[in-house]
């Protein structure tokens, strides 16, 4: 698809690009396109062929200024010729405009702009981006507003890119990715990290609608109101492909509902790594796992798995916890750090510790990159491809399938279990089909205080993350409990239609699950159930499908997390970037 890059700095803009475009031809192209600001001066060269040709047949790299954009195109709409590579130009060439998308409505506009006397050069649909946006600029002289009546003619899908004789780049998008890429000596603007992650790992997302404006020292950015808008900073530390929300809202629901691939895709380990995690815990007298937040969840389960599969005992300890315990942990031990990012600050200082010690670090990670990664005797990969929301989701499924799978290498056989490729059967399927009776919920109770997630055995943990995700994407105080301890105390709290939602698959726990339901039900409690099986308790029943027991702890989340989602919805809060939080904590 097409690539776009934006570059404006105190570096000659054109090499920049040149290198930039390089990066990005994975994405496929045929034709490529700089131009340049030089003075007062718009340079363009473009033609058909591979970066490397063009270059050396046009000296891209040669263009003088300072602030720059270029393209290589995937041809939609027009034939592969050197008049339809971006970037195009409006008829006075004050403006120069690179697009990525398709503008549906393209031949209305540009048979209204010919009437009116525009003289188009290419049969793009892009480029009656550059003529709305000069007889724009006749009516207005600031670039914010020109942009925004510019989209309002605009039908179908759009980043696009522009230069104004004036020195500045503006961008907007609907449907396809921009990012900013923010470095020391100067922005940038692409359709993909790959185009400045050489330079700057720092980026900001833009959401639809976004509209930024870069000149040498700002970057500012604005809604379709005009109003200054502010997006978080991101630290990219990944080898990124796939970061566009697609078809869906936000990041959050979409990579919840990618589950349906990443969950089977996290057990497909290369047997070679796996083999090697294997007999790193097989050599150790000693097991640690660290994690922090959803990670330390996934520790959590691991106790229980370890010792009900392999019949191995470990200790767990949250990661910001760990300088403050006397563990015995020596060269005998083993110390399973697990971390989404692999940069979480409270990890790594953990793994230093460990490392101190002389014990041996096996790291769960979803970037192969990242300094854990780097720290450790080996990395396994969860393999579930970036998490742009804020909230982990599929990451911690994706923790959790590469846990199973090495716990089940250390089985004796007996207690091994099928980890085929198959063995969730449609159930992921059937879980991910339909949200809106997850949706209905999430309206009933999006008013309520508190809400109690309630689980036995290895259902605990999969509470304490359930309410975790209910805290950060809702702001609703949440609280998991293992469901025996709700007589210990926090029985006291339940009051008529106090929301508790109940982890009750049929398994061993599921009675004693039930009788806890019966004691909260009978003081006025609302149930949540979730289960393959119904029950009168249950006020609403969200329906598991049958699996393996082993299996219910990865698929029971799942609904929660939705839930989750709609609360935030419904609550006004945005579920990518959840208030006060980033995707990386990479502060003690
Ligand atoms: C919760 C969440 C955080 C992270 C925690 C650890 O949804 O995202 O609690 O799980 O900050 O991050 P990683 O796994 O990157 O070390």
């Amino acid at each position: 698809m097409c690539s776009i890059i934006g570059y404006i700095g105190k570096c000659m803009a054109a090499s920049v690009i040149v290198e930039s475009l390089k990066k990005m031809e994975y994405r496929g192209y045929d034709s490529v396109g700089i131009a340049t600001l030089e003075r007062d001066r718009i340079l363009l060269r473009k033609d058909v062929g591979k970066v490397m040709d063009v270059d050396s047949s046009l000296q891209l790299n040669n263009m003088p200024g300072q602030i720059g954009i270029g393209h290589t195109r995937w041809a939609t709409h027009g034939g592969i010729t050197k008049l339809n590579a971006h970037p195009h130009t409006d008829c006075t060439n004050n403006v120069v405009v690179v697009h990525n998308g398709i503008i549906d409505n393209y031949q209305q506009l540009k048979d209204t702009l010919i009437k009116q006397g525009h003289i188009f050069k290419s049969q793009t649909d892009s480029e009656v981006i550059a003529h709305l946006i000069e007889t724009y600029l006749k009516k207005f002289d600031d670039v914010k507003k020109v942009i925004i009546e510019t989209c309002k003619q605009l039908c179908g899908s759009y980043a696009f890119v522009a230069i104004f004789k004036s020195g500045l780049i503006a961008g907007t998008r609907l449907d396809e990715p921009l990012i900013i890429g923010m470095g020391n000596d100067g922005n940038f603007i692409s359709s993909d990290v790959l185009g400045f992650l050489e330079y700057t790992d720092k980026a900001i997302f833009l959401d639809n609608h976004d509209i930024v404006i870069l000149d040498h020292q700002h970057v500012n950015l604005f809604d379709f109101n005009g109003n200054s808008v502010s997006r978080p900073i991101t630290q990219v530390a990944w080898e990124l492909g796939d970061i566009d929300k697609g078809k869906y809202a936000h990041y959050t629901i979409k990579e919840i509902h990618q589950q349906k691939n990443s969950i089977p895709m996290a057990f497909q380990i290369d047997p070679i790594s796996l083999q090697k995690a294997v007999d790193l815990v097989s050599s150790s007298k000693n097991i640690f796992i660290t994690g922090s937040g959803t990670s330390y969840h996934s520790a959590l389960l691991a106790k229980y798995l370890f010792y009900k599969s392999a019949k191995i005992r470990t200790e767990i300890i949250m990661s910001s916890e760990f300088e403050y315990m006397s563990a015995p942990i020596d060269e005998n031990s083993v110390l399973i750090a697990i971390s989404q990012s692999g940069e979480t600050a409270d990890v790594l200082n953990s793994v230093k510790i460990a490392k101190e010690h002389k014990a041996k670090i096996l790291s769960i990670v979803n970037i192969s990159t990242s300094s854990l990664a780097r720290l450790s005797d080996h990395y396994v990969s969860i393999n579930c491809g970036p998490e742009m929301g804020v909230a982990a989701t599929k990451s911690f499924t994706a923790q959790l399938a590469t846990l199973y799978s090495i716990i089940n290498n250390l089985c004796v056989n007996e207690r091994s279990v099928d980890m085929s490729i198959n063995m969730f059967g449609n159930a992921l399927n059937e879980i991910l089909i339909d949200d809106s009776y997850l949706e209905k919920i999430a309206e009933d109770i999006k008013s309520v205080q508190d809400i109690y997630i309630l689980g036995k055995s290895f259902h605990y943990p999969i509470a304490l993350e359930g309410s975790l995700k209910i805290k950060e994407l809702a702001y609703i105080h949440a609280e998991g409990i293992a469901a025996g301890e709700i007589k210990h105390g926090p029985l006291a709290m339940i009051e008529l239609n106090t929301i508790v939602i109940v982890l009750n698959p049929e398994d061993e726990t599921y009675y004693d699950t039930l009788h806890s339901i019966h004691e909260m039900k009978s003081r006025g409690a609302k149930i949540i159930g979730i289960s393959n099986k119904n029950n009168d308790m249950y006020d609403y029943f969200i329906k598991l499908p049958l699996v393996n027991k082993i299996l219910y702890p990865i698929i029971e989340i799942i609904p929660i997390q939705i839930l989750s989602y709609y609360l935030a919805l419904k609550k006004d809060a945005n579920p990518d970037y959840p208030r006060n939080l980033a995707k990386s904590v990479t502060v003690k």
